[in-house]
């Protein structure tokens, strides 16, 4: 893209995207959480409304400082916190939406019980251990009910290499998974990723096949993998 004049690729394309990270309460002044800075699906919104798009964001405990540029430049923002608030925020959206991108950290568990009342420090006496359930998966559900016909559904997925096989190979086996029509893979740890500035990003469609690779700034990504989703868009 030519800096400062951005397509319109987007223009009259209604998108959603989650970005940050959920909270799951542990008691009233704790919470179960995890380090995604949001910083990518923001980018995502920006680029979008660059391009024309009409957007909204669900911003997952997002700062003001970060979303107030899009609420400026005409993105509708709604804030939320825990992975049943975000649920239902992205679903209450999602039937007028061409394309939603789920670029939120949502936790895969929240806390069975969470009492009304703060947990006390007992001393010599440690509480119970906090007992987990599993949250829904918001993106796999979107996926399956296609909330509305031909809608792009995007997901991201964080990806350490391990034991069990490398960034790549986790990727793809989640692509497969999910049902997404697009997951965006990008490798986490050692400077990338969360909260660093150079990304690299590996874009897979639902079969695992790669469909394209980004890499660069956060609004580089973001604009790479536009480029992928408008593609989808025409084809329909
Ligand atoms: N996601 C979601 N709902 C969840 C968990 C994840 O919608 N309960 C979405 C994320 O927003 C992201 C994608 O699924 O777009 C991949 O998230 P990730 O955590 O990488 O996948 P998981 O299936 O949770 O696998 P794991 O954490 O074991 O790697
Ligand atoms: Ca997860």
């Amino acid at each position: 893209h030519t800096a400062g004049v951005a397509s319109q690729d987007l223009a009259g394309r209604r998108v959603v995207i989650s970005a940050g990270g959920t909270r799951e309460a542990i008691d009233p002044v704790r919470f179960i959480g995890n380090r995604s800075s949001g910083r990518q699906g923001v980018a995502l919104a920006e680029a979008a409304c660059a391009r024309g798009a009409e957007v909204t964001l669900v911003a997952a405990n997002l700062p003001e400082s970060l979303t107030h540029p899009l609420t400026a430049a005409g993105a509708t923002v709604v804030g939320v916190s825990s992975t049943a608030e975000l649920r239902q925020a992205v679903r209450g959206a999602a039937p007028g939406a061409d394309v939603v991108v789920m670029a939120a950290a949502v936790a895969d568990f929240r806390p069975a019980r969470t009492p009304t009342a703060k947990i006390k420090k007992v001393a010599g006496a440690p509480p119970a251990p906090i007992e987990l359930v599993e949250n829904p998966d918001v993106l796999a559900e979107l996926a399956a009910d296609r909330l509305r016909a031909g809608q792009v559904v995007v997901g991201f997925a964080a990806e350490t290499g391990d034991d069990a096989g490398s960034v790549l190979e986790h990727g793809r086996a989640k692509a497969l998974r999910k049902g997404a029509d697009l997951l965006a893979v990008n490798a986490v740890g050692e400077g990338l990723g969360f909260g660093a500035e150079i990304n690299d990003v590996t874009v897979l469609d639902s079969r695992g096949e790669t469909v394209t690779s980004v890499a660069g700034s956060k609004r580089e990504v973001a604009d790479g993998l536009w480029d992928a989703i408008a593609k989808y868009l025409t084809s329909m």
